[in-house]
């Protein structure tokens, strides 16, 4: 019998699977019974924008964490598809930080070209698996025909990204604020905050990123506040960094060095829980934000029961190209063209990435860390060629850009790793652009 694949999810890395098998259906492979399952009604995951939050119109919790304006925050260069090149899509040089609708189109476009569509079953939310016998269980519920069925699969890819289910401490004196408070998976329109304080609780990408927005887009002040250490770039006017939020005191936040500042609204970036509700316990992946996420060998392979795959649960330097290389080596694991060792190796393993990740000092550490994981899966498959020491070397002189300029960083060139093609100058700087839509971006 020819063997059934779930994947769940049609975000990057669900299309990374899909195109994984497709492409091996194309060089004459037999390939298993492939079914995508996506919550939603269309593909590209969080790059899919949806103006809601909260729920939905079917009373599912809103996937969407991405919001207006939003423009990539890493070159590029560093995220493209080695087998679809930005060249390809646009059939010209474009600048190396597009905004979200110019990636969603991109990513989006692989997908049309290889008409991936059809192995998507669309508003498709998957309620549970389970495993028993040798086989899952697969619990989906159709949202629009308002039904339930359950399928049996061989394997199980799970996509579902790990950005959606807010991590939300309490603070004391929040329930008193008087003003508005979201996490930043709700944060979707700056404009709401031009002309007012706003306190940013965070010190990673969401903090960084909200927190120029809501500036560009004219807030009155952005106080960010840290727990663990400051972001430090050279913030312009209007816009410090304090340590940790202790209490409110109605609009009054204090911070823990006694210092306090009146705010008119509180936009936490405080980060993400991997959740996932349904899968059986047995199957769950639980863990932080890391680059290597235990449990998961070769990052992607379930150790208890190897035959459920994760994609895209690291912590992101590399996001869509990795995602490939995952999906190409998950691929190869399921058409019995790579053996997995047996279960000693496989933890043993993971304990030594583990070992390494929890040694490393800087973030150049890391991207070199995250860049030798992709490597060396990327050795083991036919993903087309890519210098991946080139984009070591982008992402250290983005780094290095960012400590420079924060507000001039996305102004920057880069050149493709995939075909040498050097970027454009975008028309505009970022700080200035105001429009976002791809019509603009491309300079239509
Ligand atoms: C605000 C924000 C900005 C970002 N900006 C960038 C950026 O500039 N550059 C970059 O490279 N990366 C960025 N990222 C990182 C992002 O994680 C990746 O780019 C990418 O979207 C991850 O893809 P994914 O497929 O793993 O997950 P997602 O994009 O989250 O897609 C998961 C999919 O699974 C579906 N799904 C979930 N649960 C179920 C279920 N039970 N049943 C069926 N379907 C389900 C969802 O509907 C969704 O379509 C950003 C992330 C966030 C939160
Ligand atoms: N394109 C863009 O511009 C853009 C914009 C936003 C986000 N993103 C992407 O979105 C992803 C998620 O980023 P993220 O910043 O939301 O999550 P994240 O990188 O996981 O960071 C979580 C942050 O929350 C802080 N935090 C956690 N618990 C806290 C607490 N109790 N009190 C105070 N602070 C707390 C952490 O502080 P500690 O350091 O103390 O642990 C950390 O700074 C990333 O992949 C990023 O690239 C991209």
């Amino acid at each position: 019998m020819t063997p059934r694949v779930a994947i769940i999810g049609a975000g990057p890395c669900g299309l990374s699977q899909l195109q994984a098998f497709e492409q091996a259906r194309l060089k004459g492979a037999d390939i298993p019974e492939i079914v995508c399952f996506e919550k939603q009604a269309d593909w590209g995951g969080l790059w899919n924008y949806t103006w809601r939050t909260g729920l939905d119109e079917y009373g599912e919790p809103v996937h969407g964490s991405m919001y207006r304006y939003l423009w990539s925050n890493g070159p590029k260069e560093c995220l493209e598809f080695a087998d679809y090149t930005f060249d390809e899509h646009f059939q010209r040089p474009i600048p190396s930080f597009p905004p979200r609708e110019v990636l969603y189109d991109y990513i989006t476009g692989r997908a049309k070209k290889n008409n991936l569509r059809r192995y998507i079953q669309f508003s498709t939310v998957v309620r549970q698996v389970e495993f028993g016998e040798g086989q899952f269980r697969v619990r989906v519920k159709d949202l629009v025909a308002d039904q339930e069925r359950v399928e049996t699969f061989d394997f199980v890819v799970v996509a579902t990204g790990h950005f959606s289910i807010p991590n939300l401490p309490k603070f004391e004196g929040i329930e008193q604020f008087p003003g508005r408070v979201l996490h930043s998976h709700d944060f979707r329109e700056a404009r709401e905050f031009a002309g007012k304080d706003l306190l940013v609780v965070g010190s990673s990408y969401s903090a960084e990123d909200i927190a120029l927005q809501t500036y560009k887009y004219g807030a009155k002040s952005v106080t960010i506040s840290y727990r663990t250490a400051p972001m430090g770039f050279k913030w312009p006017e209007g816009i410090e960094e304090v340590p940790l939020l202790t209490k409110l005191e109605g609009k009054v936040a204090h911070f823990q060095d006694g210092s306090s500042k009146k705010v008119d609204a509180i936009v936490f970036c405080v980060g993400y829980q991997h959740s996932f509700p349904f899968l059986e316990d047995s199957l769950r992946l639980k863990t932080k934000n890391r680059l290597y996420p235990g449990s998961l060998y070769k990052g992607i392979f379930w150790l208890p029961n190897p035959k459920l795959m994760y994609l895209g649960m690291q912590d992101q330097f590399y996001t869509f190209s990795m995602f490939d290389v995952q999906a190409w080596y998950a691929r190869d694991v399921m058409l019995g063209r790579i053996a997995l060792p047996p279960y000693e190796e496989m933890a043993a393993d993971i304990a030594h990435w583990q070992a390494r990740e929890e040694s490393l000092a800087n973030p150049f550490e890391q991207i070199d860390f995250q860049k030798d994981y992709i490597v060396d899966l990327a050795d083991q498959v036919d993903y087309p060629s890519c210098d991946w020491e080139l984009t070591t070397e982008l992402f250290k002189a983005w780094e290095h850009d960012k400590e420079q300029s924060i507000l001039g960083y996305r102004d920057k060139v880069f050149r493709s790793p995939c075909t040498g093609t050097e970027a454009t100058v975008h028309h505009t700087p970022w700080i200035e652009a105001m429009d976002d839509s791809l019509a603009s971006f491309l300079g239509n």
